[in-house]
């Protein structure tokens, strides 16, 4: 559930109106909902409840300063894929301590930062990166707690872009070698042997392939056990989808439940690593209509919005959610909405029915993860604005960029 809803004709985010926001701030605009964002973490963090756990955002998803700060004051952690990333949870006021590093390229720079700042957990991906990060603490004289990410090769039945479960994917460590793995990592005089990892992949609309991974994983650290090698916790990733047109994905605590069913008895702290299903639907991109028209039978609303601030329709075909932000009764046509962009792939929504006129506002919905992060400056175009409500207060957690931004740092020839 968010709190971007209609009052009479109007669309409100929480207790500000969308189109006073944007007369006030400019479009294209990504407005996020404070409340929306609170609830969905809390979601996560009470249906884990009393067993020992940790929610560790993926700041992938949207890392703003004000988001990562927001979910660090309730105590949230993070799950970070470059230094880049850590600093920004830093500079947010987030805990170091409460840090889980993923991603397959760490480079040497990367896990020295991550160790001295102290992060929970690096979740490695390969042998030739155990290694890596041994040498590394190693230099530094200190311990690395590591969990290692097994791919538990099933297939989570979502966008091939985004599935990263199945054995062909370059993500994790295979089964069959994950004990031979575990046992190199123990060997390993620097390393900290403490977890388990995996992430089948993102937008998961079904429980299924989330427990058929945890049921082999669960396995592994039964024979890992019979080893003599102890785990301490159990990673299970993100990927738990979102309502974008009519999916029904089991809700956070139907999620969780149904994984702690299968932990019952066993001393594991849970660790999650939810970044759509907290950050997607907390925002809108609000964009205008700048022309109409028509080519040979059919219309294109083309908007000051592109696929440069929201590359998803583009890039997956992703299909989101376009309404106007002011609600009409006049007949609707069929609209292809298209950004400035000189491309043919630029569209924000293909074949959608629309009351509109030139100058009104749209507003593509669940745009708050992966939405502004992806954005590029492609065409020259200065990236978006983002804007936070709270309640009928609302506050510019980014400026627009600013044009000159846009060359800093490039220089001519002599
Ligand atoms: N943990 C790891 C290791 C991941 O690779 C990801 C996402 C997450 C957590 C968070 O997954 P989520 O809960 O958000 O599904 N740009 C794509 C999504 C890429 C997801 C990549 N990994 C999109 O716009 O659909």
């Amino acid at each position: 559930m968010d709190y971007f809803n209609f009052r009479e004709k109007h669309l409100f985010a929480e207790d500000c109106s969308v189109a006073e926001l944007a007369k006030q701030y400019g479009t294209p605009l990504y407005i996020y909902s404070r409340a929306t964002l609170e609830r969905h973490w809390h979601a996560f963090d009470s249906a884990v409840a009393e067993h020992p756990h940790l929610i560790c955002y993926a700041v992938k998803a949207n890392a703003n300063l004000a988001v990562l700060n927001l979910l660090a004051r309730m105590g949230s952690g993070f799950d970070i894929v470059s230094g880049g990333e850590l600093a920004r949870v830093v500079a947010a006021g987030g805990d170091p301590a409460k840090v889980v590093f993923s991603g397959v390229g760490k480079t040497a720079a990367e896990m020295k930062m991550a160790l001295e700042l102290g992060i929970y957990c690096f979740n490695v991906e390969s042998l030739a990166e155990l290694e890596q990060l041994n040498d590394v603490a190693a230099g530094l004289s200190t311990m690395a707690p590591v969990s290692l990410r097994i791919n538990p090769d099933v297939d989570a039945g979502t966008h091939p872009y985004i599935s990263t479960g199945l054995k062909e994917n370059k993500f994790g460590i295979a089964m069959n070698d994950a004990e031979a793995a575990f046992t190199r990592a123990m060997e390993l005089p620097y390393l900290q042997v403490k977890g388990v990892d995996c992430h089948i992949g993102s937008q998961l609309t079904e429980l299924r392939p989330f427990l058929d991974a945890m049921d082999r994983v669960l396995a592994l650290i039964d024979r890992l056990g019979d080893k003599g090698i102890d785990i301490h916790h159990l990673d299970v990733g993100g990927g738990l989808g979102v309502t974008y047109d009519d999916e029904t994905p089991p809700m956070p605590n139907v999620y969780a439940s149904a994984l702690m069913e299968k932990l019952q008895g066993r001393d594991l702290q849970l660790i999650f690593e939810p970044g759509r299903a907290i950050a997607a639907n907390a925002g809108i991109f609000v964009t205008q209509v700048l022309y109409l028209k028509e080519n040979a039978g059919k219309n294109f609303a083309i908007v000051d919005g592109a696929m440069n601030d929201l590359i998803r329709p583009a890039l997956y075909g992703a299909w989101q959610k376009i309404i106007p932000v002011r609600q009409y009764r006049s007949a609707p046509k069929v609209y292809d909405v298209v950004g400035p962009v000189c491309e043919t792939g630029d569209f924000l929504g293909k074949s959608r029915e629309l009351s509109i006129r030139k100058g009104d506002l749209l507003a593509v919905r669940s745009s708050g993860a992966y939405g502004f992060v992806m954005s590029s400056n492609y065409n020259t175009r200065p990236r978006a604005a983002e804007v936070m409500v709270d309640a009928s207060s609302h506050y510019v957690v980014r400026e627009r960029e600013k044009l000159p931004q846009l060359w800093q740092g490039e220089h001519l020839l002599p």
